[in-house]
């Protein structure tokens, strides 16, 4: 299985912070923000992994990160997004690297506390489809939520205003390789954006999405409030750096 990590986009919530830099270069307490995803597929025993990056100093990524030597990594693959279309237009500009092989794909600003080794290992055995991981959280209507009826995965709704649980879809989605012809697909939403929700919903409308509830706390670090909170779960609790 391959590894994915989604580090483009502008931003632009962390305006001033991201004015001159990519925010996957801020620090999560003692590291870039980077290391975390890059850490948490090397701890799943994924070790050829796509860096999609984008905006502002693209370049520092090469300069920082080099072949992932830090890593125990032999070799690191890099592209470059345009602009910002969202999380599947990033996802899009894999589709070479992934070939046939499923993918495991992590948002660059997402960081948790444990190893996702096992949802990775029941991912490799699911013969086709997809897989996400969900989190209980008190403020849902910042993510996309799911709801669920008994063991399946009915629907997921991006931000909703009123949502219909606190079950949080974190940035950690498992793909087989159909998920660039759903990519395809899609049309920019209100925000303007390709959304990853529309592709887990299509899985969905394939009965094809399995999920596993993520153990270990989980945060993005995309908000001021966010970000704050991510060096203060790493001080205090460590992080899948140190597993
Ligand atoms: O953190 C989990 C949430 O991430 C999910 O619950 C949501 O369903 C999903 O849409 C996403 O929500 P956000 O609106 O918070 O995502 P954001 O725009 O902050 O982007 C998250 C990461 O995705 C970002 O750090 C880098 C990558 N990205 C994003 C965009 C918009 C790209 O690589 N390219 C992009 O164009």
């Amino acid at each position: 299985m391959k590894g994915v990590i989604l580090a483009g986009g502008l931003g632009s919530r962390l305006r001033p912070l991201t004015e001159i830099t990519n925010k996957h270069l801020l620090p999560i307490y003692d590291k870039p923000m980077i290391y975390y995803p890059i850490q948490a597929l090397v701890n799943a025993g994924i070790d050829d992994i796509l860096i999609v990056t984008g905006g502002n100093n693209a370049g520092d990524f090469l300069r920082l990160l080099g072949n992932g030597a830090e890593f125990g990594l032999k070799h690191v693959n890099y592209t470059y997004q345009t602009g910002e279309g969202g999380i599947a237009d990033a996802l899009k500009l894999a589709e070479h690297f992934a070939g046939d092989d499923k993918i495991v794909v992590i948002l660059g600003d997402n960081i948790i506390e444990k190893n996702i080794a096992h949802a990775v290992r029941a991912f490799d055995e699911q013969e086709s489809g997809a897989k996400i991981l969900l989190k209980e959280v008190h403020d849902p209507e910042r993510f996309g939520v799911a709801s669920l009826d008994g063991d399946k995965v009915t629907k997921i709704v991006e931000k909703p205003k009123q949502p219909e649980s606190n079950l949080a879809v974190i940035g950690i989605y498992m793909y087989d390789s159909r998920v660039f012809e759903i990519a395809r697909t899609l049309k920019p939403s209100e925000r303007g954006e390709l959304e990853i929700t529309d592709v887990n919903n299509a899985y969905i409308e394939r009965g094809e999405l399995t999920y596993d509830v993520l153990d270990g706390w989980w945060t993005d670090a995309g908000t001021f409030e966010s970000l704050f909170r991510a060096s203060e779960l790493v001080r205090n609790g460590g992080a899948n750096l140190a597993d």
